[in-house]
């Protein structure tokens, strides 16, 4: 006789209304990037639903501190030294453990280090601006870097993102894996920007901003900022890959 699985707690569906449409004619490149025809539904593949799965022996032991992940010995990225850190939570409010966040960020002067950018702020050699960690068990990550610089993009004649650092939350597997991105707090180029404009509701919007976690900083070393990423529920984070992560 086999034991009976545990009631699976219920399910919010995704609230699409505090999700951006896939096409906003402010958000430039959304034009020829939004699908003309209805979506397809492809099945998942039995490998995109049960893994990668990672543990922390996958994880280096710097990965999580962009300040020297990818420094040479000794030296360390340039710019205002922050600490990003938050929970990642289900729709109950329960901490998701164990799961993998992926951030990349542009460097201080807002140049990320790829050879499509050509902006014409300088390359930090001591920055790669990658990092990845695991969340412990009460959902609890953490990330120590630079703040990034804002920096241009051809979305009209003087258009600026926003500080921002990108993140990506794989869950259990391949189809979970969910990609947003966070601001900073006072910064005043978060109204200005056509991608945080696409978001229809202003409380969803208003979650993407990390905000000054006076208790967190590090006294004469390093600011730090909040962010809670918060997987579904009424209060879900924002998410960009909206036709997936359902
Ligand atoms: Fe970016």
């Amino acid at each position: 006789m086999t034991a009976k699985a545990p009631p699976h707690p219920p399910l919010y569906p995704r609230d699409w209304s505090r999700q951006p449409p896939a096409l906003t004619p402010g958000y430039r490149t959304t034009r020829a990037r939004s699908p003309r025809r209805r979506l397809i539904r492809l099945p998942d593949t039995p490998g995109a639903l049960t893994g990668p799965l990672f543990s922390p022996e996958d994880i280096g032991v710097d990965d999580w501190d962009l300040l020297t992940n990818f420094a040479a010995p000794g030296q360390s990225a340039i710019g205002p030294r922050m600490i990003v850190h938050g929970r990642v939570l289900d729709e109950n409010a329960r901490p998701v453990p164990g799961t993998l966040i992926e951030c990349w960020q542009a460097n201080a002067g807002g140049r990320y280090r790829h050879k499509a950018d050509t902006y014409l702020a300088a390359i930090d050699p001591n920055f790669g601006g990658c990092g990845r960690t695991l969340t412990d068990q009460d959902g609890r990550y953490q990330f120590r870097t630079v703040r990034p610089g804002p920096y241009p993009w051809p979305n009209g004649p003087n258009t600026w993102r926003p500080a921002h650092i990108h993140f990506s939350v794989f869950g259990h597997s391949f189809a979970q894996r969910l990609i947003t991105q966070c601001y900073f707090e006072g910064d005043p180029f978060i109204p200005l920007c056509a991608i945080v404009g696409a978001i229809p509701d202003p409380g969803a919007a208003e979650a993407l901003t990390a905000l000054l976690d006076l208790d967190a900083t590090i006294p004469h070393d390093t600011v730090a900022y909040r962010f809670d990423i918060i997987l579904r529920g009424r209060r879900a984070t924002c998410f960009e890959n909206r036709p997936e992560g359902t």
